[in-house]
């Protein structure tokens, strides 16, 4: 495949919301207890992230300091809402300045509908863990607020929080809008779960561990990557295990590079059913989850082995 360039992914919002935590903890491998280190962003930075090996993620990082953001919707109006892919524009859920966090989310939207109509927006209502009491009321009540704040633009709210999985479940989705051949891998996942009775079968990108396709047979709930809302705004564990995968495997990779010890590969044989996550490509992992006791992981992993050629 030849080097991609996709279009930008503007990430933006209030000082403080936590847009270059996030930026680090998904594409950097940081810890989330380190972000308290990190410093206001300065105006606009640009990070070109190699993603799925060939794909290129250009962010930017828009600073959120009200200089800075009164600049992005005057001066530099048509430089940053030019040709963008994505934007993604992240609220504190403890913000108190709700008017003026709505005003600047409203002119951004307007630019953006300017200067790039087709770009997908997506709104996180972040830092969901400092959400005391009924998570999903308060949730449910800003998502309406922002839907509408929106007008006729159609919006995804996703809530996060760096903290765990929910993080990692908004940005698969991200990220799965952005893959010019997700459908394409979808269906060759299916294929290979079919093949090899699998119940479930999920690909994670290499670096990041973002959930970029999933396959589930047909008397489970599968989860849809390409649409959709968590049904609880923020994360129950039916709908998100597989990020919560994504978040367990990238601490524990965190874990084995301070002891300088490379991850490769993890098998787990539980009562009721078999999983093994394994290299499929130099950019992906798979994981295969069996709920027949006959297969021995040795199988799984030669079918694994096998497919290996054909997702290269
Ligand atoms: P600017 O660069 O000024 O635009 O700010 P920013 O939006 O990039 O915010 P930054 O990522 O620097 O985060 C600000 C603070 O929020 C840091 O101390 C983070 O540790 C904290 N933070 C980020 N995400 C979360 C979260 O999900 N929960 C909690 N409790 N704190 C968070």
């Amino acid at each position: 495949m030849a080097s991609n360039n996709l279009a930008p992914v503007l990430l933006m919002g209030k000082s403080g919301s936590g847009k270059t935590s996030m930026r680090s903890v998904i594409f950097s491998n940081n810890p989330a207890n380190l972000t308290s280190r990190l410093g206001a962003t300065i105006d606009v930075e640009q990070n070109h992230v190699r993603f799925l090996g060939d794909l290129i993620l250009n962010l930017w990082d828009c600073g959120g300091q009200e200089t800075f953001m009164d600049h992005y919707l005057t001066s530099q109006r048509s430089t940053i809402f030019r040709q963008v892919g994505v934007l993604i524009y992240v609220f504190d859920v403890e913000s108190r300045d709700r008017e003026m966090d709505l005003k600047y989310y409203q002119e951004c939207l307007q630019s953006l509908k300017t200067f790039s109509p087709d770009a997908g927006v997506f709104v996180l209502v972040h830092k969901m863990d400092l959400v005391r009491g009924d998570k999903v009321t308060v949730f449910n009540k800003k998502k309406l607020e922002l839907e509408e704040a929106a007008n006729d633009i159609p919006v995804t709210v996703f809530g996060t929080s760096i903290w765990d999985e929910s993080l990692y479940r908004a940005w698969s989705r991200i990220v799965h809008n952005l893959i010019p051949n997700a459908p394409v891998l979808a269906k060759h996942l299916a294929i290979f779960g079919e093949a090899c009775s699998a119940r479930e079968v999920v690909l994670f990108e290499r670096t990041t561990f973002l959930v970029i396709a999933s396959s589930a047979s047909i008397d489970q709930s599968s989860t849809d990557l390409s649409s959709g809302t968590p049904a609880d705004g923020h994360s129950s564990m039916l709908g998100t295990r597989y990020e919560r995968t994504s978040e367990l495997i990238k601490s524990f990779k965190h874990s084995c590079s301070r002891s300088r010890a490379e991850f490769q590969s993890l098998e787990m044989e539980l009562p009721g059913y078999t999983a093994v996550l394994d290299e499929l490509t130099r950019n992906t992992y798979i994981m295969v989850i069996v709920h027949d006791p006959t297969i021995e992981t040795a199988a799984i992993r030669m079918n694994i082995a096998l497919a290996r050629p054909k997702f290269e």
